[in-house]
């Protein structure tokens, strides 16, 4: 049975950029060959999906990071916390390779990957599974014709409202101004979730606990001002429907 949080059962939908880029050096080889199918995991068919059933030791809670690119991020949060189940997901072969050599580079051990489309994850995953969903410098895709491949939509926001806990955090951050107007009206109009915001460093400085990305580091050395953006679910309350 699925969840199908606004994607019809058994529909894929489309997805745009790369898969693969320069060719891999044989350590990346390797790392894909031997490390990832450990550490891997698909969308079951069978849904919803705990995610705690992904790690083989009990977590003490799962977060998830949508398109982790090189996976700086990621492996620098799962190594500041090992108590937490971090899952990551990357369509780009390569950014999963340097993430692989980072997770064998520092001993990580808790983290679980999907090398597919994270909007399939979202809507397969269990209702209130996510302690904490990062989705940063998604490609934003900024000629008019192409807006609405953007990742961050109602679709996606109305799965993550369903598959996070009350209290769950939802990190956003562009260096797109055009994408960061769209994510803040479409998550301030979405009713699960309340802007964490009270003052302009809220949304100009990252947390000291919210580690940078290559992405950023690029927007940064090109003079362009990223947007960090917090949100937290609301709780549903004994009665809510959202
Ligand atoms: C602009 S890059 C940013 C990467 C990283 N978050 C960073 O800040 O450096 C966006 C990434 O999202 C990935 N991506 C795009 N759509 C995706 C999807 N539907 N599911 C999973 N990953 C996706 C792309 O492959 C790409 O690596």
């Amino acid at each position: 049975m699925s969840a199908g949080a606004g994607l019809a059962e058994g529909a894929r939908p489309m997805l745009y950029g790369r898969r693969r880029g320069r060719a891999l050096r044989p350590g990346q080889r390797r790392l894909l060959e031997t490390s990832l199918p450990a550490l891997s995991f698909a969308v079951p068919d069978v849904q919803p999906l705990d995610p705690r059933t992904l790690f083989p030791v009990p977590v003490e809670a799962v977060w998830l990071e949508l398109g982790f690119g090189g996976g700086e991020h990621l492996a620098a949060q799962a190594a500041l916390h090992p108590a937490i189940g971090m899952l990551g997901s990357e369509v780009y072969a390569n950014g999963v390779a340097k993430l692989l050599a980072e997770i064998e580079r520092k001993g990580i051990a808790n983290v679980r990957i999907l090398v597919d489309d994270a909007r399939l994850l979202v809507a397969a995953l269990a209702e209130r599974c996510l302690g904490r969903v990062f989705i940063l410098f998604p490609d934003p895709w900024p000629k008019e014709r192409h807006k609405k491949r953007r990742i961050v939509s109602p679709v996606l926001l109305d799965g993550l409202a369903r598959a996070m806990e009350d209290g769950a955090e939802l990190r956003l951050a562009t260096d797109d101004m055009d994408y960061a107007r769209a994510m803040l009206e479409r998550a301030l109009a979405h009713p699960a979730f309340r802007w964490c915001a009270e003052g302009p460093r809220d949304w100009r400085e990252r947390t000291a606990d919210w580690p940078a990305t290559r992405y950023e580091l690029k927007a940064l050395a090109a003079g362009r001002k990223p947007l960090y953006l917090r949100f937290a679910r609301r709780d549903r309350g004994a009665r809510s429907r959202i």
